[in-house]
Order: structure tokens, then C-alpha cells, then sequence
């Protein structure tokens, strides 16, 4: 290993990210009294252009006036691309309270991006006398995006998680999809006469994994469209939980049980966790690196893994 140590990604919960339009307030009370873990409240897409002043208007009351409990608020401002996003920044910092926790800036392309609305958002917390810096979350939904990832998860302290776009990103590659996430029809490999089926989303969530993680901000799976297919969405998710991301998020309230399933780990997994940790205590002890536990070979990698797992379990105990 590099003599530079791995930074732990912020110690919080991110298994799910629940989404709302900033034009529809009467939801976010809904918003606010499900089990999410993260509040996102929307000024990006789910936005026509005609709406972003009121919806603006809209999250600057409800961050105000909502009781979002220990939830970690975010809210979406628009892409850089837009006329609207320096709008989004400089109300929402001037005027919004300090329970504001995180904005979430869409279709980054370069660690560029993040510099700029950095450089903008300091200034009005110096000018405002904010005591409370804003958190960042991205998205990377785009070619550029993806190229520059690594760039990216290193370009602001403020940053604490980035977001695979599926949607966005199967369009700005060129991808010849229209679902949001999840298994594509056309994507399977061909054996005697079966389909099998893979993952096309496996390669970018890697390479999100992989940059976070070297610089420790938290990776998490993006939308998945379907909202009628839970099969679909705990498969997508399991596969993310798999590959290192920590949450996923939900475009329905329905999702929001799903991803805090997946995302938490099972009492079967913290037990086994424990077990091969007090295995590997018990063989430290007797001056061994490796033992075997049901059958199989445990070493000190194992404690890294099996220490993934009950600080997640700690985490979620609160
Ligand atoms: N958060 C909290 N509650 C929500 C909700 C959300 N995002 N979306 C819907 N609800 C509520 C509805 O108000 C309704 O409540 P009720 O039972 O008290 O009447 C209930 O959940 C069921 O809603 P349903 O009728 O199934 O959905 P809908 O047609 O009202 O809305 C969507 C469906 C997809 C348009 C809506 O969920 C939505 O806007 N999602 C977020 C979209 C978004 O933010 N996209 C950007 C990120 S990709
Ligand atoms: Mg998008």
C-alpha cells in the first residue's frame, strides 16, 4: 500500500437519497417523515424552467420551517451549463437557514466545476457569516464526468459523496438505452441458445467506487426509473452494495424501504463480521496472521473486511 492512508469517507448515513420536486411543497413533509437518510429536494430536472423561482422560493421556506430530524439535507441546484445555477447558489446561501447541510451539483464535468461553485459559495458564507460550511454531493452523469472522476472526488474539502447518473450519463455516452438504470435488454451475452444478462453500469460505478474511496467521499448508485419493479431495483442495488457504494437513492417513497434494506447490513452479516474478528483475535494472540473459519482461509485483509461491516452496523446503531 501507497504510505498515504486511505482517508475514512464522513462518518453518516447515506443509504438513501429521497428526491423531490422544489415545485411540489406538499410533499416535502412526506419527505421529511420517511426513513430516508438524505433529503434532496430538487431544483435540477423534475423542475420545468417556468417553476425555478417559486421552486427556489419553496426550499428556502421548507429548510426553514420543516422539522427534517437528524436527516442530512441536500438540495439539488442546477448544472453549471444552465443560467440558473448562480441563482440557485446565491439565494439559497444568502437566505437559507443554517440547517441547510449539502448542495448537490449535477453534470460535473471537471474538478473545475466544483472550483467554481466553491470559490462562490465561500464568498457568501464569509459575506453572510454562515457559522456552518455546506457540504457538496455530485453527479457524474456525463463522458467528461466520468473521465475526469478521479479529478473530481479530490477537487474541494466540502465534497463528501458523489452519485452515479444513469440517466444522464447513458445519453451524454451515447448509450442506445431509454430506462433509467438497471438491466438493459440488449445488453447479454449469448450461450447456447440463453441470454445472460449483464451490467452496464458495472465499469462507471468501479470507477466512482475507486475515486472516492481514494479520497474518501462517499460513492452511492443513483435513480432507478421503475418504480413499480422492486425486483429490479434490489438487484441494481445489491450489485452497488457489492461493488463498495454505500446508499442509492429513491424517486418514489417506495423505493426508500428497499435501499435501507440492501444498504444495511444484516443481523447474520454484523454476527459473522464479529465471529471472524474474534477469530482473528484469537489467532493473533497465538502469534498467527491466518486461521480458518467455517472451512474457509480468514487473514488480516479479513479484519479489513469484516471492520467494513460492523462500523457500518455501529453507524446505523447510532
Ligand atoms: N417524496 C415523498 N412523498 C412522495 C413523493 C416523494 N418524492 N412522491 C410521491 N409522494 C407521495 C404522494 O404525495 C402520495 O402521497 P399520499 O398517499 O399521501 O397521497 C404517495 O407518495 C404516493 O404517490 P404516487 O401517487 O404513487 O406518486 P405521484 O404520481 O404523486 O408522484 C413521481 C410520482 C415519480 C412524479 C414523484 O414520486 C416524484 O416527483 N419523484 C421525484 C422525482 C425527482 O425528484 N426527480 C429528480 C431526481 S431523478
Ligand atoms: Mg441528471
Amino acid at each position: 500500500m501507497s504510505f498515504r492512508l486511505q482517508p475514512p469517507p464522513p462518518a453518516r448515513l447515506n443509504r438513501c437519497q429521497l428526491f423531490g420536486p422544489g415545485s411540489r411543497p406538499a410533499i416535502f413533509e412526506k419527505m421529511a417523515g420517511s426513513d430516508a437518510d438524505v433529503i434532496n429536494l430538487d431544483l435540477e430536472d423534475s423542475v420545468s424552467p417556468g417553476d425555478k423561482a417559486q421552486a427556489r422560493k419553496n426550499i428556502i421556506e421548507a429548510i426553514g420551517d420543516v422539522d427534517w430530524g437528524e436527516k442530512t439535507l441536500s438540495v439539488r441546484i442546477n448544472g453549471l451549463d444552465t443560467p440558473y445555477w448562480y441563482r440557485d447558489v446565491v439565494d439559497l446561501l444568502e437566505n437559507a437557514s443554517e440547517r441547510l447541510d449539502q448542495i448537490m451539483i449535477p453534470k460535473v464535468g471537471n474538478a473545475a466545476d466544483i472550483y467554481a461553485v466553491d470559490a462562490l459559495v465561500t464568498s457568501i458564507e464569509a459575506a453572510k457569516g454562515r457559522s456552518k460550511p455546506i457540504a457538496f454531493e455530485v453527479i457524474i452523469e456525463s463522458a467528461a464526468g466520468i473521465s475526469h472522476v478521479e479529478d473530481i472526488a479530490a477537487a474541494s474539502p466540502r465534497l463528501q459523496a458523489m452519485s452515479l447518473g444513469a440517466a444522464d450519463f447513458a445519453a451524454s455516452m451515447g448509450m442506445a438505452t431509454t430506462g433509467i438504470g438497471g438491466t438493459q435488454v440488449n445488453y447479454y451475452m449469448a450461450h447456447e441458445g440463453a441470454k445472460y444478462w449483464s451490467d452496464p453500469w458495472h465499469w462507471a460505478q468501479a470507477a466512482i467506487v475507486a475515486a472516492c474511496r481514494t479520497h474518501g467521499v462517499l460513492p452511492v448508485d443513483g435513480p432507478f426509473g421503475d418504480f413499480s419493479d422492486d425486483e429490479g431495483f434490489r438487484a441494481q442495488a445489491l450489485r452497488s452494495a457489492t461493488l463498495g457504494m454505500v446508499g442509492k437513492w429513491a424517486i418514489h417513497p417506495k423505493q426508500v424501504a428497499l435501499a435501507n434494506e440492501v444498504f444495511s447490513p444484516s443481523e447474520d452479516a454484523v454476527a459473522e463480521a464479529r465471529e471472524i474478528l474474534a477469530a482473528m483475535d484469537e489467532a493473533q494472540k497465538s502469534g498467527a496472521g491466518a486461521t480458518v473459519y467455517k472451512g474457509r482461509l480468514v487473514d488480516i485483509a479479513s479484519i479489513r473486511q469484516a471492520q467494513v461491516i460492523v462500523k457500518q452496523a455501529e453507524l446505523i446503531a447510532g
